[in-house]
């Protein structure tokens, strides 16, 4: 089948849908590829880097719409600027789209696909579950934009966000609170610990406090009864007690942060405002604020989508296209989740699509099927059942049993049996005290594994925990032998104490000199 990249005609995206890399892994599949001559030239990537890995380029649009069987693409259809006709009217029937669609937010738009018997895979719709990581574009480009989300706030921001102390005086570390700890959350807290920041957080999902705290930021607790997980891993619409007291705790923060990332949101609702106009009042003058949510109608209530305001002297940024300010590593890998989503789409890898709608995945992506709306799709089973059991004949099943017991016996068994027959032999011509040697020497490694192997790393890294155990060890074998008749052993008894010793001891300081690298 031939799939069809359009340039994205969205103001502001230079994503495109493929890159050469991704293109040539699809091709692989089966499938023949043409892109939009200069689709690719915004995210860095030159028509001749897509020919050299066997894409066709097209110049012109409407005919790659026209001959392709399938389109992929970032945004949703829209108008198209040049030609004056919005892309579902070039879209043909029977053909597949695969793109952002958001069908909860565009009904309008469901409804004009569907009258075209169109099948659309909306790529916001993947299902977020383990097995659909790779093709969860919402995951991955949430990713690039709570990362960049920390670069637009530090571009804003007059100040280090590391604290320094320089000859000239102390400087204080820069405050950062994340609302919202998803994706883009998680991404924002990262990249602001490794700019040296102090960072708090804040969710309404209490399982994000221990991913919050494993990369060392501080989770803000809300004394309110109230479990804010809803289905499918999002969070639920809270009750407006709840809210009122998350807001209080962000007015208390708010004077005394510098730089608050806002990523709040439930799929398909109106962002809440959580960050009131009196709050912005009360922030530092310099501060700044990146709403992540503007597109929904952000959490802050200056905020203005795809602009940046400056209210009592704070900035607030409303940008909607933060995946695209990285265009080149967007498109990498929302063409790599393409890809992942093809696989799963033409298992046979024979350039044919099958749309399997028991499989959960393309389930949960299929919004419209010739024509039929299929949104939205059953919630996913978040765990993970045991396949069902296909009945065999059960002469078979008996063979397979017979089979995997004398393979088992044998994969037990020979091992030993060899060890032992090596034994033997080896007895049979050894001294006597050789074997007596032999055996607590083969006890002695045993005992010595086990005490090993089960130090916990409680009080330093597990490198050193397990070093230092050795070097334990060897202390107390020392021990036993330093008081031999046998001047010789006496020491090197001496010598492997103080060498373990040192091992010890270093051990210790250098974990200490680790850890202060981290403190404050
Ligand atoms: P997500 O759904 O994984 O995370 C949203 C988080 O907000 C969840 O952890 C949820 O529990 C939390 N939340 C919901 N209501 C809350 C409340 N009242 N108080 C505190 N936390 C609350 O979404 P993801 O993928 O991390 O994306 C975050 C936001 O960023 C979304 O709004 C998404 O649309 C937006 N986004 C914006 C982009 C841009 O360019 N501006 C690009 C990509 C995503």
């Amino acid at each position: 089948m031939k799939i069809g990249i359009p340039k994205e005609v969205h103001e502001g995206e230079k994503r495109v849908a493929a890159t050469p890399a991704s293109a040539e892994k699809i091709i692989q599949l089966g499938f023949e590829v043409s892109i939009e001559s200069g689709a690719g030239l915004a995210s860095d990537i030159t028509d001749e880097a897509y020919k050299e890995v066997g894409v066709t380029i097209v110049d012109d649009a409407q005919s790659l719409w026209l001959n392709s069987e399938i389109i992929m693409k970032v945004r949703a259809p829209e108008l198209h600027p040049e030609f004056a006709v919005d892309e579902v009217d070039l879209m043909s029937v029977g053909q597949t789209l695969i793109s952002y669609i958001w069908p909860a937010q565009n009904e309008a738009l469901m409804q004009r696909l569907a009258d075209k018997k169109t099948t659309i895979l909306a790529m916001d719709s993947i299902p977020r579950i383990s097995r659909a990581q790779k093709m969860d574009a919402l995951s991955s480009m949430a990713n690039i934009s709570g990362y960049r989300a920390i670069i637009e706030a530090a571009q804003h921001f007059g100040r280090f966000f590391t604290g320094q102390i320089t000859a000239a005086g102390k400087i204080a570390p820069a405050k950062v609170l994340v609302i919202g700890v998803g994706v883009a959350g998680l991404s924002a807290i990262g990249t602001a610990k490794s700019m040296g920041a102090i960072v708090r957080a804040f969710d309404v999902r209490p399982e994000v406090k221990e991913q919050i705290e494993s990369m060392d930021a501080e989770f803000l607790m809300l004394e309110f009864e109230e479990e804010g997980s809803g289905e499918g891993g999002y969070a639920k619409t809270m009750s407006k007690e709840f809210l009122d007291a998350e807001m209080a705790l962000f007015a208390r923060q708010a004077m005394e942060v510098d730089i608050i990332i806002t990523t709040a949101l439930i799929p398909g609702k109106p962002a809440p405002k959580l960050i009131t106009k009196g709050m912005v009042k009360t922030m530092k003058p310099g501060s700044v604020i990146v709403d992540l949510a503007a597109e929904q109608g952000g959490n802050c209530a200056y905020t203005e989508k795809e602009e940046v305001v400056t209210k009592h002297g704070v900035t607030i940024i409303g940008y909607t296209n933060l995946p695209s300010r990285l265009a080149n590593q967007a498109s990498q890998l929302y063409g790599s989740n393409l890809y992942h989503l093809l696989t799963e789409l033409c298992p046979e890898k024979n350039g044919n699509l099958f749309v399997n709608m028991e499989n959960e995945v393309i389930r949960g992506a299929v919004i419209i099927q010739n024509g039929d709306i299929t949104w939205p799709p059953p919630p996913p089973k978040l765990s993970a059942e045991p396949p069902p059991q296909t009945e065999a004949p059960a002469v078979k099943v008996e063979q397979e049993q017979q089979q995997s017991v004398v393979s088992t016996v044998i994969k037990q068994w020979l091992p030993m049996i060899i060890v032992g027959l090596a034994l033997f032999g080896i007895g049979s011509v050894a001294p006597a005290s050789f074997m007596s040697h032999f055996t607590i020497f083969v006890l002695a490694c045993f005992v010595g594994y086990q005490v090993i192997w089960n130090v916990s790393a409680s009080l330093h890294t597990p490198l050193m925990s397990v070093t230092n155990a050795i070097s334990s060890i060897i202390v107390i074998g020392a021990l036993v032998q330093i008081s031999s008749d046998n001047n010789v052993i006496t020491i090197i008894s001496g010598l492997a104490i103080l060498i373990a010793a040192i091992n010890i001891v270093g051990g210790f300081l250098v974990t200490r000199r680790m850890l202060n690298m981290f403190r404050k």
